[in-house]
């Protein structure tokens, strides 16, 4: 498996995972190490400095760590240039107190229509492979390829592949999408709070920058931008209430926001509230085209404050059942 962090990679050993993990970013400090051998966190190792110094504290610890040896083959982020990969691996490969669990590369342009750059990064790192290989060093597993690089094909799959994105069900670009059929995953839901029917001309949230044009049924959801759901998003999202699409009304705030159920006339406090899903207006790729970003940054910006939930693959499938009363969550 492969995390980002530490912390990442610890609450996976404390929820019982044994499989070998791999920490995708960067660790230095003596503490972090520590944790790394007391966890069986294997990290990644771009550059001699972080070698040596890892050498020299598990030595001292008198113990052995897997690694993950990153070549830059044009991401310009963690990693040793390409130009260096094959001496940097080698020495990774002969120092006694590792063992090289895997040697990876990372690409920066992979979901763009046009491949040149990827392939060159491609190249690049199989020429350190294969320098690798004529040297005598047994190489080990390696991997290149994000979602974007898994759906451009086999090519580009090697040992083994790290897609993010693709797991959530969701298409790095547009393009993409006519190479494998992907289902979004993840869903965001919670409740409404209240309901009331307020005449026309009623300001709505903060700075009132929502104005009722008649009398509306208004319901407040106990979700806001301190839970995931983007301030700049406010007056522009849909949600859902028991199958029907509700227009979310006026600034969203920290903790709460509201939509217009006015038309879903059967709205009860306690629904549940698909605020992130597949409907109008409320999928990733929709919320990131509106606020300019990307869907990667939707997805992480649901905050851990809201517990996940293991959606049953069939049976209980509408939230309603599976989602506690009072209960928020990202499913
Ligand atoms: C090193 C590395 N591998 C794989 C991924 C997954 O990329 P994607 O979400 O585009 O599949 C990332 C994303 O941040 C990454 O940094």
């Amino acid at each position: 498996m492969g995390v980002a962090t530490i912390p990442e990679g610890v609450q996976l050993r404390q929820a019982g995972i044994t499989a070998p993990i791999a920490i995708l970013g960067a660790t230095n400090t003596l503490a972090e190490i520590r944790e790394l051998v007391e966890y069986r966190l294997q990290p990644t190792i771009g550059h001699g400095a972080q070698l040596r110094r890892l050498a020299e504290i598990l030595t001292a610890l008198e113990h052995r760590l897997g690694i993950h040896v990153a070549i830059d083959t044009g991401m310009g982020r963690l990693g040793v240039h390409w130009t260096e990969g094959e001496a940097f691996a080698r020495d990774c490969l002969q120092c006694p107190a590792v063992t090289v669990s895997s040697i990876y590369s990372h690409l920066a342009t992979a979901d763009d229509p046009d491949v040149t750059s990827c392939l060159q990064q491609q190249q690049r790192f199989d020429e350190v492979c294969r320098s690798l290989q004529r040297s005598g060093c047994a190489l080990p597993p390696v991997h290149l390829a994000n979602t974007a690089a898994v759906l451009l094909g086999r090519h580009l799959h090697y040992d083994w592949v790290r897609p993010g994105l693709g797991i959530y069900g969701l298409y790095p670009a547009p393009h993409l999408r006519d190479r494998l059929v992907l289902r979004p995953a993840m869903t965001v839901n919670s409740r409404i709070t209240q309901i009331k029917t307020v005449p026309a001309g009623m300001g709505i949230s903060y700075g009132h920058r929502y104005y009722t044009d008649s009398e509306r049924a208004i319901a407040v959801v106990g979700i806001g931008y301190a839970d995931g759901v983007p301030r700049g998003l406010s007056n522009q999202i849909t949600m859902a209430v028991q199958g029907r699409l509700a227009p979310q009304v006026g600034v969203i705030t920290m903790d709460q926001c509201m939509i217009d159920v006015t038309e879903v006339p059967q709205a009860q406090v306690g629904d549940v509230v698909t605020v992130l899903g597949t409907h109008p207006g409320g999928g990733a790729e929709d919320w990131a085209e509106r606020l300019g970003t990307i869907s990667w940054e939707i997805l992480c910006g649901f905050k851990h404050r809201l517990p996940r939930l293991n959606l049953p693959a069939s049976g209980r499938s509408h939230p309603q059942d599976w989602l506690a009363p009072g209960r928020r969550g990202v499913s």
